[in-house]
């Protein structure tokens, strides 16, 4: 795909060479690659696709230009079945599409191979983003390999270590805001300018590219169909938009006739986008001070609420806001009962599945997919609270026993 041109995802205006946009100038809205699906047909696509492994870049055809690609291999993570759902939910199939996988521990490389590879391609040397962990950490990486500079905004003490850690080391310039996530948002666009830095937040159209190959992915590893119900984890909402972007071109080039529907859910602290869903607001009212472990999503005035709601509505799909201590069990369910350690925004999506399912949500034979966005390493401080480190012991055998077996 060459020569891309934006468009609005709402009023459709269109802009060309306009690279340092990311809102519509008309109506504020979210901007999109105008894609030209015209001639690409699925029957035709799968063959190609299946000589490449499964990458984002396996769906070149449908992605921007990336000749010379900035990439770590990202993509291609287990769809894993999994039993978490409860008793109420013994005749679903449920998966979790585990996204902690990709190179950087989070879904946040799929945009970022895809936007880092057009910033090479216009002649950027800067790259910057605000964040709340996840995309410094990606950002971080890709800039490094590409031979970039990376800079990143995030909240002081906000953040967690895992993902502070992973932008420092590789390389960023760490910018530590006495503010939250949104503060840093608000002012990103602004700062880039005056840094001549391209800007890779999820306003940036490119990025979303990228995210949509999980959709694809998820349609293929379900063997050629989509699921009747995908569960997400929303923060600012561009992985939401991006997955319903991709389940759209599936559609339009005709691999499937079907469409899922989209479940967001969000920390009860930092809800707008559910709470807009939950009681049909037209817009969002802003959450000023938001507040949750899944430091992840500690979002409270969401970039892309406008596209995040608009999939969901669109999909005939619902939202849901949990609390925190719903949210670390989900994380913790899923650690024990099935291996998988995710950070607590991940968990969102498999408290978020359980709660529904314990309400008869979904129907016996339905696919429920649950994305998990990020590695449960991201965030051992979150985990260590849920799971004390038990006292040392002595170092002999019969210390070890007792200790196993808990008596002392
Ligand atoms: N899960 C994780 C682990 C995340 O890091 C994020 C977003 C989300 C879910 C929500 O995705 O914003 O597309 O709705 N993290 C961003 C960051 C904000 O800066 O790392 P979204």
């Amino acid at each position: 795909m060459q020569g891309a041109q934006l468009e609005c995802v709402r009023c459709g205006s269109t802009y060309r060479g306009q690279e340092d946009l990311y809102g519509c100038e008309e109506c504020g809205d979210g901007l999109q690659l105008a894609l030209d699906l015209e001639g690409l047909v699925y029957d035709s696509l799968k063959h190609r696709w299946r000589e490449r492994p499964l990458r984002v870049w396996r769906y070149r055809e449908m992605l921007p230009d990336g000749t010379r690609e900035v990439s770590l291999e990202e993509g291609g993570t287990p769809l894993l079945s999994v039993d978490v759902l409860g008793p109420a939910a013994s005749g679903i199939h449920a998966f979790v599409k585990n996204e902690g996988q990709n190179p950087t521990g989070s879904f946040k490389d799929r945009g970022m191979t895809v936007g880092v590879t057009h910033a090479r391609a216009i002649g950027r040397r800067r790259v910057i983003c605000a964040s709340t962990g996840n995309t410094a950490a990606s950002l971080a990486a890709y800039a490094s390999r590409a031979g970039m500079e990376g800079v990143v905004l995030v909240p002081s003490g906000g953040i967690a270590k895992g993902k502070l850690a992973q932008a420092l080391f590789e390389g960023a310039r760490v910018v530590g805001l006495q503010g939250t996530f949104d503060d840093a948002m608000r002012v990103v666009v602004e700062a880039a300018k005056r840094l001549d830095a391209y800007v890779l937040n999820s306003i940036n159209p490119y990025r979303i590219e990228g995210q949509k190959t999980a959709a694809y992915e998820v349609f293929e590893q379900l063997g050629g169909r989509v699921p009747d119900w995908l569960v997400c984890p929303v923060g600012n909402g561009g992985n939401l938009a991006a997955y319903w972007k991709g389940f759209q071109e599936l559609k339009e080039i005709g691999a499937t006739e079907d469409l899922p529907r989209l479940v967001g859910v969000q920390a009860e602290g930092a809800s707008p986008i559910a709470d807009a869903i939950i009681h049909g607001y037209e817009e969002i009212h802003a959450v000023e001070k938001p507040e949750t472990v899944a430091s992840a999503i500690r979002i409270g005035n969401p970039a892309n609420w406008r596209k995040t709601i608009r999939a969901i509505r669109e999909s005939d799909g619902t939202a849901l806001k949990l609390p925190d201590a719903v949210i670390l069990e989900g994380q913790s369910l899923l650690a024990r009962h099935e291996g998988i350690f995710v950070e607590p925004a991940s968990a969102a999506s498999v408290a978020g599945a359980m709660r529904l399912a314990s309400q008869g949500f979904f129907e016996d034979g339905e696919r429920v997919v649950l994305v998990t966005t990020g590695h449960g390493l991201k965030d051992p401080e979150a985990a260590l609270r849920v799971v004390p480190e038990a006292e040392p012991v002595d170092p002999s055998v019969d210390g070890i026993v007792r200790a196993v077996e808990g008596r002392r």
